[in-house]
C-alpha cells in the first residue's frame, strides 16, 4: 500500500489545492456526494480515508450518534484531529478494516477507493462493518478518468481539440489494474477498474445498488471555472450508494 498524503511535496500540493475556493471537491465532488447521502442524524457512521475530516465533520454536525474516521495518512489525520469535536479518529489503511470490530448504519468514503488494489476484499469487509440495511456511498475517480495508462507512468496531454470542440483519449478500459500517474509528485499509484468489476462486487458481497451519478459541472461551478464545462465530454468522478440486502 503506498501512502502519497505522507509524502512531504505531495501533502503540500495538495493542501495548498483544497484550500483554494475553487477546486473539483468543493465544487462538483461533495455537492453530489452530499445530495447522495441518507439522513444522518442517530446513525453510526464510518468514513474511509476520511482525510482531514471535512466530511466527518458534517455527520456530526447533522447529528450523527459516532462519527469514526479512518485513514492511512498521519498528515491527513492531524489536521483532522486539530478540529477533532467528539470524532473518532484511526490512523488505519482501508486494507485492514478487518481489525474493527464495530458495526455501523452507514459507511461513506470520498474518493479513495482507487487507491486500494483489493477491491473485493474491501467490499467484502465493508459488508461485514454494515448492519443489515446499512448503506454504502462512495465517490471514486470515474472509470474512463482511472483507464489511461501512460507507458511512462506519466500524466500526458490526453485531451485533443478539433474545430473547437475537445475530445479524451480513452485507452485500456477493460485492462483493470495499477496505475502509476504524476499528480503532483512523480509515481502515484491508483487502481483502475471498470463499471462493471465494481458494480458487480458490489451485487457479489449482497449489496442493492440504490443510485450511481456520474460526474458533471452546473452553471455556477462553470461560471467560476470554465474548464469543468469537459465533464460533459468525460466525467471525473463516479458515484455510488448502495445497500446491505
Ligand atoms: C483525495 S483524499 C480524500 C480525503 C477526504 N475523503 C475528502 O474527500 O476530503 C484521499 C484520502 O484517502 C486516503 N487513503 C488513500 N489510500 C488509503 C488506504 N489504503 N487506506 C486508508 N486511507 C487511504 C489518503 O490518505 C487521503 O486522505
Amino acid at each position: 500500500m503506498q501512502n502519497i498524503y505522507d509524502n512531504k511535496v505531495f501533502f503540500k500540493e495538495y493542501e495548498e489545492m483544497r484550500s483554494k475556493d475553487i477546486n473539483a471537491n468543493k465544487l462538483i465532488e461533495q455537492p453530489i456526494f452530499n445530495s447522495m447521502l441518507p439522513m444522518l442524524r442517530g446513525k453510526r457512521i464510518l468514513d474511509l480515508g476520511c482525510g482531514t475530516g471535512e466530511f466527518c465533520r458534517l455527520a456530526k454536525s447533522e447529528g450523527a450518534s459516532f462519527v469514526m474516521g479512518i485513514d492511512c495518512s498521519k498528515n491527513m489525520l492531524n489536521v483532522a484531529k486539530n478540529c477533532n469535536d467528539g470524532i473518532t479518529y484511526l490512523n488505519l489503511p482501508m486494507e485492514n478494516l478487518g481489525k474493527l470490530n464495530d458495526k455501523f448504519d452507514i459507511v461513506t468514503s470520498s474518493l479513495a477507493f482507487h487507491y486500494v488494489e483489493d477491491f473485493d476484499k474491501l467490499i467484502g469487509d465493508i459488508s461485514k462493518l454494515l448492519i443489515s440495511g446499512g448503506e454504502l456511498i462512495f465517490s471514486q475517480e470515474h472509470p474512463v478518468a482511472t483507464a489511461f495508462k501512460s507507458p511512462k507512468n506519466e500524466r500526458i496531454d490526453n485531451k485533443i481539440d478539433i474545430h473547437g470542440k475537445r475530445y479524451y483519449l480513452l485507452s485500456d478500459y477493460n485492462n483493470i489494474g495499477k496505475r502509476v500517474v504524476k499528480w503532483n509528485v512523480s509515481g502515484v499509484i491508483k487502481y483502475h477498474r471498470n463499471f462493471s468489476e465494481i458494480i458487480n462486487t458490489l451485487i457479489r458481497h449482497g449489496f442493492i445498488i440504490t443510485k450511481v451519478m456520474e460526474s458533471y459541472a452546473d452553471e455556477e461551478a462553470i461560471k467560476k471555472e470554465p474548464k469543468y464545462a469537459y465533464q460533459n465530454d468525460r466525467p471525473y468522478f463516479l458515484f455510488i450508494s448502495a445497500k446491505k440486502s
